[in-house]
């Protein structure tokens, strides 16, 4: 691999282009493969064990594909399995959201609260790594697993999602958080709403974009980048192609996708 080699970045879906869209808005000189295990998705409810064991999957493709560096952009996998690949793994640098997210929001709050599906907020893994940097943070954990399914119906205007909204998160309003880590791939499509639930003046934290910084600065810091007159070829890869694909990914990129779009078995 070298510096012009791409940035491999995977999801459970498509969720994770809320993710590769700050990477690409930070970097947009970079060549990017995005691989979405659509075929699987969602990793939320799933075991420790298969969550590892699909993620491994996903960064042996990326591997084949000769990528400089690997963005776990979901939560889950993340939260779950980036210890793991870590290990497996060591010739690769690897990132993950959980850690850049909760550095930003031991940064910027105190009274934290982290929503997520229920793998992520059961693997505590915010909280540990959010009490890593502010020993004294009081950190809220919610998981709010219907989220998902609305966010890839393209509901993200109903009223059973706000009624929803309202139900989850009055947990967290009546702990006057003053921080809110998005911390699920399809949160940022509906901030606004979970702000305006939890406390419209809350400091939001968005992994995608404390990532992509951390993504930026270690290939900066390391001569990693690519010659800054290329445009960024982007190559999508998925496991599993519906007729929805172009509206779903549409909803989180927020432009289509048809060209360089390629199904593949893992
Ligand atoms: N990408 C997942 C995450 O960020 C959400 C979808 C899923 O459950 O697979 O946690």
């Amino acid at each position: 691999m070298s510096k012009n080699s791409p940035i491999g970045i995977f999801d459970s879906g498509l969720g994770g282009l809320t993710v590769a869209k700050q990477i690409i808005k930070l970097l947009p000189h970079e060549d990017i493969i995005y691989l979405g295990d659509t075929a699987r998705v969602p990793y939320g409810p799933r075991s420790p064990e298969t969550i590892k064991k699909f993620s491994e999957e996903n960064t042996q493709f990326l591997l084949s594909k000769k990528v400089k560096c690997i963005v776990i952009a979901c939560n889950t996998s993340s939260a779950v399995a980036a210890d793991y690949l870590k290990k497996k793994f060591k010739n690769i640098p690897i990132f993950e959201v959980i850690n850049p997210a909760a550095k930003e929001a031991a940064r910027v709050g105190e009274k934290i609260g982290v929503i997520g599906t229920r793998a992520t907020i059961e693997s505590k893994a915010y909280e540990k790594d959010i009490k890593k940097y502010l020993k004294s943070a009081k950190v809220i954990s919610l998981a709010c697993p219907l989220f998902v399914p609305f966010v890839e119906e393209g509901e993200i205007k109903s009223n059973g999602l706000k009624e929803t909204a309202r139900e989850y998160l009055s947990k967290l309003k009546i702990k006057k958080i003053d921080t809110l880590v998005m911390g699920c791939t399809h949160y940022p499509i509906i901030e606004k709403l979970i702000a305006r639930e939890v406390d419209n003046h809350v400091r939001i934290v968005d992994p995608g974009k404390s990532v992509a910084k951390e993504v930026f600065d270690f290939l900066s810091k390391n001569k990693m980048l690519n010659e800054q007159n290329s445009h960024g070829k982007k190559n999508f890869f998925v496991t599993d192609l519906t007729k929805r694909f172009t509206k779903v990914a549409e909803i989180f990129l927020g432009h289509k996708i048809e060209e360089n779009l390629k199904k593949i078995i893992l």
